[in-house]
């Protein structure tokens, strides 16, 4: 295949900066063997300055859980892609289910995120899922189209291209109960379908789609065998280092 795996961490709201060196310091050693696959930990923000400074050098990438889409200004509690970019963080976690479903975000603000991130020089991690209402109702292409869509409107062949999109079925996530393989490789070869109808097949051949959703150590193998499955995005497991590099090798 033409496209290198990523498997990325994305820590959610979990590790204090101590806890946080220690989770880098350990798994460093164990993935510094690791060359065909990109591997990246996306932090918290309070995280992201001990996380640069503790993988310098490495071949583990930084990467932050959001950003907001203005460059600056009356944003009380926001982060702006700038801040992100000045600190040599490289990727940028959009879109999660987490922040659409907690945090109203909507594939508009979605949308405007991943182009400020794109401006900012960051590599985009684009989320989009279906939750189970809608899987049960028969609507998980639709809804994954839409999504498609709407969170890349705009975005030039060229930039999508510096994009990573994760499937995640909401139902998934955090709840240990993984799509199949094969449900997985469904919705990603539909995903890039998309994304050929969108900008070429030649170009939808170059992207990166991860599953996300309850990946283990168990189950990442069979689910990172599909054609269409080029990573993960691991939360829960990427707690771990020993369950993470797991993770990881198994997309060698
Ligand atoms: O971004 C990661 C996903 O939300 C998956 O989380 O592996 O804990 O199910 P999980």
């Amino acid at each position: 295949t033409v496209r290198k795996a990523v498997i990325a961490g994305n820590w959610k709201m979990n590790k204090t900066r101590p806890e946080a060196k220690a989770l880098l310091e350990e798994l460093k050693p164990m993935v510094a063997d690791v060359k065909d696959v990109e591997v990246v930990a996306c932090v918290p923000f309070t995280n992201l300055e001990t996380a640069l400074a503790v993988t310098a050098g490495t071949n583990i990438k930084i990467g932050a859980e959001n950003c907001h889409f203005e460059k600056s200004g009356a944003f009380t509690g926001e982060i702006s892609a700038d801040m992100l970019a000045e600190m040599g963080v490289e990727y940028v976690v959009l879109g999660h289910s987490e922040r659409r479903q907690y945090f109203a975000e909507t594939d508009e603000t979605v949308n405007k995120r991943t182009k400020a991130a794109l401006e900012a020089g960051l590599k985009p991690i684009v989320c989009v899922g279906e939750l189970l209402w809608e899987r049960e109702c028969n609507i998980t292409e639709e809804v994954i189209a839409r999504q498609i869509k709407l969170d890349f409107f705009g975005i030039s062949a060229d930039d999508l291209k510096k994009c990573i999109i994760a499937y995640e079925p909401v139902w998934a996530i955090g709840t240990g109960k993984t799509a199949t393989a094969d449900q997985a490789e469904e919705v990603c070869a539909f995903i890039r379908a998309t994304l050929a109808k969108l900008y070429g097949a030649d170009v939808a051949e170059t992207i990166t789609i991860q599953y996300g959703g309850s990946m283990n150590a168990k189950n990442a193998e069979e689910l990172l065998s599909k054609t269409n499955v080029d990573g993960g995005l691991i939360g829960g497991a990427s707690l771990k280092a020993a369950d993470f590099t797991t993770i990881i090798k198994a997309a060698v």
